[in-house]
């Protein structure tokens, strides 16, 4: 058996790499096609480095652009990927615009999709996110899915229950397997007092960075919130909006706010893992919160990983100034408060998600079950 695995940005990367590394144990045939979406160092090498993954075989290069350039520019280069190289299935993860071109050049060449962190939903079509996963949905053959609630979601949409694997995150995957050779070097925290509370600040979804109105009420948020230390590796994409609405220079004289380059996967890991209570508008984030127990406040109206809400280790605070900071304040003054946030439990699974999704895989190619049926 022969597999394709697509990725393109930095979530992608760091999620996928469990999967790689199961099937390079299990010794199967791959080919790795990398989208180029994200090409900056930082943002994509560096998780290659961390991770130890191979490089990939073929590298799009569609990085930046619009929505339509970007993606027609992966679907080409993608198709002619597959054209050549004949795989038995093709896997995507997520939500980005490298799972859409993934998904939508296999399926059209006839090749299964199989979708890793399927069936996920906002709910909220101004989302790019939420279109990416429907239609990644509706092309895919094989749902691997987080938790039940997502298998849910795409029951709902009429999706075949046989091909639906309730597997986890292999998120969790990553964090378990990580955290222990991310302690071997505490060079991130060096920098830091014992006594301070450490805060992680990640912010670069379209709906905040693009709009100026809600990027300036995070940030005066931000710039309020001075009993904490606040590290914030800033996204490319956030970087450059930023700097346009004369924010940057502010974050940056803010004695209590750490700006940083968007950190390698270790560094951020063990930083994270040791923090107070994370600020965030990603995705992955919420998930990585609940896995180690660190209080989240989601910088969203809305969000396709409930599951963390509903657990209590997950309070949507949206873009609203006053809300983040009085949220963010309850936490540190009410400890019994942030003790029941901390105690929620990981909805994402134990660690075993990927060597699910091969077992499942190989299991449907065994029987026959691969295959595109008209
Ligand atoms: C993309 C995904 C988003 C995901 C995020 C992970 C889509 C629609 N969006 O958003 O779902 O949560 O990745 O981080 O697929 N840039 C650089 N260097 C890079 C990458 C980006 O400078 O290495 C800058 C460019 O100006 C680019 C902008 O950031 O135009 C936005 O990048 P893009 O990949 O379009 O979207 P993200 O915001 O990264
Ligand atoms: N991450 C990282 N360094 C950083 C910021 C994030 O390694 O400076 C990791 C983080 O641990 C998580 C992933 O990047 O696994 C999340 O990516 P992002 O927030 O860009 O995308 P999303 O999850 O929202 O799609």
């Amino acid at each position: 058996m022969k597999i394709a695995v697509v990725l393109g940005t930095r979530p992608e990367i760091i999620k996928m790499a469990p999967v790689i590394d199961e099937i390079r144990r299990r010794g199967l045939e791959f080919t790795l096609i990398h989208t180029g979406q994200h090409y900056d160092h930082e943002m994509s090498d560096q998780f290659f480095i961390d991770l130890e993954l191979p490089s990939p075989h073929h590298n799009i290069g569609a990085g930046s652009g619009s929505h339509g350039e970007m993606t027609a520019e992966m679907l080409r280069g993608i198709e002619e990927v597959l054209a050549e190289e004949e795989p038995d299935i093709v896997m995507v993860q997520g939500d980005t615009n490298a799972v859409l071109a993934g998904a939508l050049a296999a399926v059209k060449l006839h090749i299964p999709v199989g979708h890793v962190e399927a069936g996920l939903r906002s709910f909220d079509r101004t989302m790019p996110e939420e279109i990416n996963r429907m239609v990644a949905d509706a092309c895919s053959k094989l749902y691997y899915v987080p938790t039940e609630e997502s298998g849910i979601n795409l029951l709902m949409e009429g999706a075949d229950p046989d091909n639906v694997f309730i597997t986890g995150n292999t998120v969790v995957d990553a964090c378990l397997r990580n955290i222990e050779i991310a302690s071997r070097s505490l060079e991130v925290l060096s920098g830091f007092q014992d006594d301070e509370k450490l805060v992680v600040l990640t912010l670069h979804r379209a709906e905040n960075v693009d709009n100026p109105e809600r990027l300036r009420s995070i940030i005066e948020a931000v710039l309020e919130l001075r009993e904490f230390r606040i590290v914030f590796p800033v996204h490319p994409r956030t970087r450059k909006n930023l700097e346009e609405q004369g924010l940057y220079r502010k974050l940056m004289e803010a004695d209590h706010v750490s700006i940083h380059k968007p950190m390698g996967y270790l560094d951020f890991l063990l930083l994270l893992s040791n923090s107070f209570m994370i600020l965030t508008d990603s995705g992955g984030l919420q998930e990585e919160a609940i896995t180690f127990n660190v209080p989240c406040l989601t910088l969203r109206y809305n969000t396709e990983r409930p599951e963390t809400v509903d657990a209590g280790g997950n309070i949507l605070v949206g873009a609203d100034r006053d809300r983040i900071i009085s949220t963010a304040r309850k936490i540190l003054e009410d400890p019994e408060f942030r003790d029941r946030m901390m105690e929620a439990d990981n909805p994402y699974g134990d660690g075993h998600a990927s060597e699910r999704i091969l077992d499942e895989t190989i299991r449907l190619y065994r029987e026959g079950r691969l295959g595109m049926e008209p």
